[in-house]
């Protein structure tokens, strides 16, 4: 198979769902209703929906049949136990708290452990991990290596924290850090994986200043298989030993299981030692539920026990990275500048170079990915100025320092034909780009606008 170039799925089909395909009318239609917002949109007038790969997998036969066993108990199901059993020989720590969804991971153990004036330094904290610190009066503390910023250097881990400034972080402020953290791979930075290096040299750093040293692990995987494929010394290594080294480093983890853990929901703390289990546990039966499903379903736990143990599968990691460079190299032969170079799980277009007419207070993300949708039906997401513009004390506006659309994409759901005809479609969209145009916010919400507000088009 090696000698092939096309990328094939490893895996056949057993169970289809129709894509949904509009006329141009009806999607023009629905962007009008939607007020030209993409979250706005039902689903049902979406043919390729790259809004996020969190919680959107195609699970396997394997994973369904299993779902099928789940023992429903309140109480010491036997699900929870298989569970358990997996996480524990995955990633070699022994206590397992199961949480419905990763945001529900981090309330928890932030609430245990961060006060106000606590600093947590990482990579980059994903939205949701930096949302529940600062809620909690904390500092989310991004310290990603200056590459990580730059959209075009083509370090092969631009999800590295800089060691230098981690190391004078932790000497200055120890005292306000109650733990330390590192995102593989690096969401907010674009996918981005971290070296094994790097994260050998971040854990010895935490231990020297004996600060706890807690992994965001849901897209461990994939992390793990760019360390096999970019860091030369561990071409020949499992991805599966890679993974545990991985967690060898760590005090534990928590995790979005919605993303590698090939699932619709779910999540989990695990740690290596006792000492904040209690308490996790007792703020997990206050809001979760009790400890043995928190907020699960058993058969969510069978589907979960099943999956972690698929995306280790080398076929599958090689298929899904191969996919993500495809798209990111398609864009790029034919004139759209991505974030360099491809992430794991979603390619990130730089809108303020590809759509230069169009000025960052007229969201050329937001243009660009209406565009997407007008032409093909695809649904992507802006990571720019609709998000995280802000006005300044004189209502001036404050633009985003970058303008990007991501697509992010679902796990086994779209086939290699999709995204061929996805980037055949783009090819007209780049010949027409000087005729799209910007638009304005005609509403919008006190916070988080990007999910509820509406704009209005810009005339020509
Ligand atoms: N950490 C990272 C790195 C994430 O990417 C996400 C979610 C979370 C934590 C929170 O997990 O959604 O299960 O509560 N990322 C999704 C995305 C939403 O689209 O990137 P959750």
């Amino acid at each position: 198979m090696s000698t092939h170039r096309t990328i094939i799925e490893p895996f056949k089909i057993k169970m289809t769902e129709p894509l949904h395909i509009l006329t141009g009318e009806a999607r023009q239609a629905a962007l009008e209703e939607a007020g030209y917002n993409l979250f706005l949109l039902p689903a049902s007038t979406v043919t390729f929906d790259f809004l996020t790969d969190s919680g959107t997998t195609a699970m396997s036969a394997a994973q369904w049949s299993a779902m099928l066993l789940a023992d429903e108990s309140y109480a010491g199901s036997s699900s929870f136990f298989r569970f358990e059993a997996v996480v524990q020989r995955i990633t070699g720590y022994r206590f397992v708290i199961p949480t419905h969804q990763g945001r529900a991971a981090e309330r928890l153990l932030f609430g245990l452990l961060v006060r106000p004036g606590s600093k947590v330094p990482s990579n980059n904290h994903f939205d949701t991990t930096r949302a529940n610190i600062e809620f909690l009066g904390g500092q989310a503390v991004d310290l990603v290596i200056a590459e990580g910023k730059d959209p075009q250097s083509r370090h092969p881990f631009k999800g590295n924290i800089d060691l230098d400034r981690l190391d004078r972080y932790c000497e200055e402020h120890r005292a306000d850090i109650p733990l330390g953290m590192l995102t593989i791979t690096n969401n907010t930075g674009g996918g981005q994986p971290v070296a094994l290096a790097n994260l050998h040299a971040a854990a010895a750093i935490y231990r020297k200043h004996a600060i706890p040293f807690i992994l965001d692990a849901c897209r461990f995987a994939e992390n793990s298989h760019f360390i096999k494929q970019r860091e030369p010394e561990h071409a020949g290594r499992a991805v599966r030993e890679i993974a545990r080294e991985i967690f060898d480093l760590a005090d534990g983890c928590m995790m979005s299981a919605k993303k590698d853990g090939l699932v619709n929901i779910g999540g989990f703390i695990a740690l290596r030692d006792e000492r904040w289990v209690q308490g996790l546990r007792n703020s997990l039966i206050l809001t979760e539920g009790f400890p043995t499903y928190g907020g699960l379903a058993a058969r969510d736990l069978e589907a979960l026990a099943v999956g972690l143990d698929e995306v280790l599968d080398e076929a599958y990691l090689s298929y899904r990275l191969a996919v993500t460079r495809y798209m990111a190299e398609g864009m790029n032969r034919i004139g759209i500048p991505t974030v360099q170079p491809p992430g794991g799980h979603a390619v990130y277009i730089d809108a303020k170079t590809f759509l230069a007419h169009i000025p960052p207070e007229q969201f050329p993300g937001q243009a660009l990915a209406v565009a997407l949708y007008r032409q093909e039906g695809v649904r992507a997401c802006e990571i720019g100025s609709v998000m995280f513009g802000k006005k300044d004390a004189t209502g001036a506006f404050v633009p985003a320092p970058m303008e990007l659309v991501r697509l992010a994409f679902p796990r086994r759901v779209y086939t290699q034909s999709h995204f061929d005809y996805v980037l055949e479609g783009l090819t007209e969209l780049v010949r027409d780009k000087q005729q799209m145009r910007g638009l304005r916010i005609v509403h919008e919400p006190p916070f988080l606008r990007h999910f509820t507000c509406r704009f209005a088009p810009l005339g020509g």
